[in-house]
């Protein structure tokens, strides 16, 4: 098992500082009282070009959709540097309140090419979350706000600066989320059904809408297939995984639940918990179970699938190579 305490540490700290959910009132009137820290100069370079806490809380940022007394402050903090940045003008709209997010519909500035965005806000209760999630986490590095590694030397420079404890914690945040807009990226620009991502803030992320002003995409699991359409979508769902495994990724909570469905096309979806084939020695387990979830759906509609067969064949032709003994040497 890999060892969790440090994790454990930062996500506390990390919930003490932010999760408005917490019923301690004395935590969140401390919280309103502090202004924000402002580090000296040095620090504050750092932590702009890691963590990015550019956005300012001032410009009259109003929003269509009415948020509930707990999530405004939360939901208008994570998504004013979108509109800041003139990639939204509106939040019209909750899609989803998920498990570790929740999703809303924006309203797409004119410059960009489409009509709505998602905005995928995490809620401070993911980092509880994570907790559960050291397996995926195994072989990772730390990235920056711009997604780069942070490397050791980076640590030390950051230590010797006595750069605060909740930088840290704030550092494997921005990571956690910079995974998520990395795998989207690549996997986008590699010809995926992902939506296409548009920016990442401190806890957002912002890319396509699938749907219309009516209602968002469902997921697969809530669609009855033909079984002409169920074939090709499942061989749409395997090219996928393809791509992922040849950028060494395995998705780690792919289901018909991850799929949305629209105009009979599949979007993957939720990628904050991907892993790395060469480094994480879970992800072959992983890749067999994402199959297998994705094979439990099809199955459903019609589609004749081995999902143990299809994650050997997978593993064999993508996994890590591993070294073997040349007899002939
Ligand atoms: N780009 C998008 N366009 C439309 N709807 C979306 C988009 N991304 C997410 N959603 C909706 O929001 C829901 C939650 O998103 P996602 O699965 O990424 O987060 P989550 O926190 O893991 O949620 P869950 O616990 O429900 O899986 C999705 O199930 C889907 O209904
Ligand atoms: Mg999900």
């Amino acid at each position: 098992m890999p060892n969790m305490n440090n994790y454990l540490d930062e996500y506390d700290d990390y919930l003490e500082q932010f999760d408005p959910m917490q019923n301690d009132r004395q935590a969140r009137r401390k919280r309103k009282a502090k202004p924000r820290h402002q580090p000296k100069k040095a620090e504050q370079a750092i932590i702009e070009e890691i963590a990015d806490t550019s956005g300012t809380l001032e410009g009259g940022f109003e929003t269509t959709y009415q948020p509930s007394r707990y999530e405004e402050g939360w939901l208008l903090d994570s998504v004013r540097s979108f509109y800041e940045q003139a990639l939204i003008t509106d939040v019209v709209s909750k899609v989803k309140g998920g498990k570790e997010a929740s999703v809303y519909r924006c309203l797409a500035h004119d410059s960009v090419e489409k009509t709505y965005l998602a905005a995928k806000v995490y809620r401070p209760r993911m980092f509880r979350q994570l907790r559960n999630d050291a397996m995926y986490r195994e072989g990772r590095t730390l990235l920056n706000a711009d997604g780069k590694e942070i490397t050791d030397r980076d640590k030390r420079e950051m230590r010797a600066m006595k750069v605060k404890s909740g930088f840290g914690q704030q550092m494997s945040h921005t990571s956690w989320l910079m995974y998520e807009l990395n795998t989207l990226e690549s996997l986008y620009a590699a010809g995926a059904a992902v939506p296409k991502p548009y920016a990442s803030a401190m806890n957002a992320l912002l890319m396509s809408y699938i749907g219309d002003e009516n209602m968002p995409a469902p997921p697969l699991n809530d669609v009855l297939l033909e079984q002409d359409e169920a074939y090709e979508l499942f061989d749409e769902a395997m090219r996928n995984i393809k791509i992922m495994l040849s950028q060494g990724i395995v998705h780690g909570d792919l289901s018909a639940y991850n799929i949305l469905y629209w105009d009979g096309q599949i979007t993957l979806i939720d990628f904050p918990q991907v892993s790395q084939v060469e480094s994480n020695p879970n992800a072959e387990f992983i890749l067999q179970r994402d199959i297998t979830r994705v094979c439990d759906y099809f199955i459903k509609q019609g589609v004749d699938c081995d999902a143990d067969q299809l994650s050997r064949d997978l593993w064999e032709a993508y996994g890590p190579v591993r070294d073997t003994i040349n007899y002939n040497e």
